[in-house]
């Protein structure tokens, strides 16, 4: 059982998020289901956006709800802005409010260069940059009307983009998504710019190699395992609940400095492990 699922062993403190409003998109799976689950664990109520997968997001709410808390499945392709902007109505309308989004959805078409569609190329940045982009417009129109209200945390909402150590780190045969994720820092640090004096937070935290659907070939056999540990100092392919944990710090009011920032949570992949014994 991992840490964001158990009663007893969660590192979680239960209280911490309480009474606030978290929107999670790509929720049914990987890094954005445990991070749902997290933030639930943490006090929020929670919607978890998907786009397939109806039945998985389903499970995660009933997750979610057996901690006290409200959740809801809602469907939406965050790439739709009609799609987005009907999640984020209805989410005010039944939940009141947003206090936190996390814009998390995100997929790889992988490809050589000269292999590369367009379809690949405009399917990766619509999902990973423009939906963030979308995501991110609706809920600060939402954090803007409501303002803050001390008594639920210091700032007016706090918008977590999902990066990924592929923001600095070039990835052949990747070029759709490396490039999707450097939009989303330059996107992340100006939209932290932009709305820092409005008491908005936005920061983004960039995994490493974790254990989700996305990269199942880099560690289901032991072979690829070891292999992808030559790129990680730290000597253990991350967890999705290594994220959660993450992300439900970052939008707590512990952290309520930390603006513009992206936190790697990473084992120490962007360290240049080559250089250990190496240059
Ligand atoms: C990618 C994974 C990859 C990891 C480290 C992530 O952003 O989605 O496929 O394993 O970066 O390279």
């Amino acid at each position: 059982m991992s840490s964001t699922e158990g009663t007893s062993r969660s590192v979680i403190p239960a209280n911490l998020l309480k009474g606030q409003k978290a929107l999670v998109t790509g929720a049914n799976s990987g890094i954005g289901k445990a991070t749902a689950i997290g933030l639930g664990r943490a006090g929020c109520d929670v919607v978890v956006n998907y786009v397939a997968g109806r039945e998985d997001a389903e499970q995660v709410v009933d997750k979610i709800k057996a901690m006290g808390v409200r959740a809801a499945a809602y469907e939406a392709d965050v790439s739709q802005e009609d799609q987005v902007v009907a999640m984020t109505d209805r989410m005010v309308e039944e939940f009141g409010t947003i206090d936190i989004l996390v814009a998390n959805a995100g997929l790889q078409r992988d490809a050589p260069i000269t292999e590369m569609t367009l379809a690949q190329w405009r399917k990766v940045l619509d999902v990973n940059l423009t939906g963030q982009f979308l995501c991110a417009r609706e809920a600060t129109k939402e954090f803007l009307r409501r303002g803050v209200v001390p008594e639920v945390s210091r700032s007016a909402g706090k918008i977590i983009c999902m990066s990924s150590v592929h923001q600095i780190i070039p990835w052949a045969g990747h070029v759709n998504y490396a490039s999707s994720k450097g939009g989303v820092l330059m996107m992340m640090q100006t939209l932290a710019q932009e709305l820092a004096p409005k008491k908005i937070r936005v920061n983004a935290l960039a995994p490493g190699a974790i254990k989700t659907p996305i990269n199942r070939q880099a560690w289901e056999t032991p072979e690829a395992e070891r292999d992808l540990l030559q790129l990680i100092p730290y000597n253990r392919v991350g967890e999705p609940e290594d994220i959660a944990h993450a992300a439900v710090g970052l939008a707590s009011d512990l952290m309520d400095y930390v603006v513009g920032a992206t936190l790697y949570v990473d084992g120490g992949m962007t360290l240049f492990p080559g250089f250990a014994t190496g240059g």
